[in-house]
């Protein structure tokens, strides 16, 4: 008698733990689906259906995936964005759109339409022939075009007005784009260019809103001079083999893109307030410089990627036959680009009051 009163006494408690942690999550529901645009921070595979040198589907990538599949995400697991689906409770991972075989389930509650190479600048996606930023929001259309077809006109709209949009982009505009190749230095000064890619973030944000976005949450650039390969790229010879300190000015960069982005996002917000729109900044900038410079968290190696000598490898040069860092927990990069999944990881939580104040109100 005893044993079964206490047993029931524990059904109850489980019964109404599991009743409070569903209301919690009703309650965190208010987000439809998530989208997302821009490069490889946010691309989970679109490259893999495409004609380009800018992938990353083959092995050591997605090592630390069950099964080690290599998705097409340029780091060993997870991006900002899969773990930011997860916690606004649409999805576990962002497919990409590109995936012939998503079922109607899997599409309505969004796809990635990001590639990794891509940019604001019209020229950067044509330096390794990926999809361009407008090509992007084609691609957006299309999708809304299926979606009628699928569940009906107005459900469509009203799943977009409630979805999650994520834009980031504009690392490879420096540097594959501005630092790499004459043309736009001959035309611009840093500072410039700078306004003309926030010509194009402007451009972009309105004709996602003309699409019928209205949360919408935009990357900034994270911090440029510590990436491994531009380390690499701008050190002398002692500083690319030893300290591998980073190159300041051109994190700088980076801040003066920020300041002027936060600006030009505020401006928006105020502007297209009264379309019931929700803008935010989401500053990547800051969690990472601070991984980096070991302000907070506990990384090991924070100047080289897990992936080769860690200086120089990214896409096809991160292979199979690459020398691969036994832990990447213990790294800020996974290759000379891009950061691992322990570290988007951290981000995304440091993102979370900021998604939160879009998606709850
Ligand atoms: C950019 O530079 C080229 C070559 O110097 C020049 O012909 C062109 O007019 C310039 N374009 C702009 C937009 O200033
Ligand atoms: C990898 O490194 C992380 C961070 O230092 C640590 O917490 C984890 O236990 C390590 N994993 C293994 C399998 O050693």
């Amino acid at each position: 008698m005893h044993l079964s009163y206490s047993f029931i006494f524990l059904l109850l408690i489980i019964f109404m733990l599991e009743a409070t942690i569903t209301q919690a999550q009703g309650k965190s529901t208010l987000v439809s689906a998530i989208f997302a645009f821009g490069d490889s921070t946010a691309d989970p595979g679109n490259n893999n259906y495409i004609k380009t040198p800018s992938r990353s589907n083959f092995s050591p990538y997605g090592r630390d995936f069950p099964n080690h599949v290599a998705t097409g995400r340029f780091t060993n697991g997870m991006l900002i964005y899969d773990f930011i689906a997860k916690h606004v409770g649409v999805k576990e991972s962002v497919p990409p759109y590109l995936d012939q075989s998503l079922s109607t389930e899997e599409l309505k509650t969004g796809v990635s339409f990001a590639s990794g190479g891509s940019g604001f600048d019209p020229l950067t996606p044509k330096i390794s022939n990926v999809i361009s930023i407008s090509k992007q929001l084609e691609n957006f259309e299309k999708y809304k075009e299926k979606m009628e077809a699928a569940i009906g006109k107005e459900q469509t709209q009203n799943l977009i007005k409630e979805a999650l949009f994520i834009v980031s982009a504009g690392i490879n505009d420096f540097v594959a784009n501005y630092n790499t190749l004459p043309i736009r230095r001959i035309n611009y000064t840093t500072s410039a260019y700078t306004d003309f890619l926030l010509q194009h973030v402007d451009r972009f944000l309105q004709e996602l809103m003309d699409q019928g976005a209205r949360k919408i949450a935009v990357a900034n650039l994270l911090p440029m001079g510590c990436l491994p390969f531009v380390i690499t790229l701008n050190s002398d010879i002692i500083n690319a083999i030893t300290k591998r300190d980073c190159i300041d000015s051109q994190s700088s960069i980076a801040q003066d893109y920020n300041f002027k982005l936060q600006n030009m996002l505020n401006d928006m917000q105020i502007r297209f307030a009264k379309l019931g729109s929700r803008i935010a900044y989401m500053d990547i900038y800051t969690p990472l410089v601070d991984m980096i410079l070991g302000r907070k968290y506990d990384f090991e190696i924070v100047n080289r990627g897990c992936c080769g000598t860690g200086s120089v490898e990214f896409a096809f040069l991160c292979n199979p036959i690459s020398f691969v860092c036994p832990n990447a927990s213990k790294y800020v990069f996974w290759d000379s680009i891009h950061p691992t999944e322990k570290a988007y990881y951290l981000v995304s939580q440091a993102l979370l009051p900021t998604i939160d104040s879009i998606t709850k109100y």
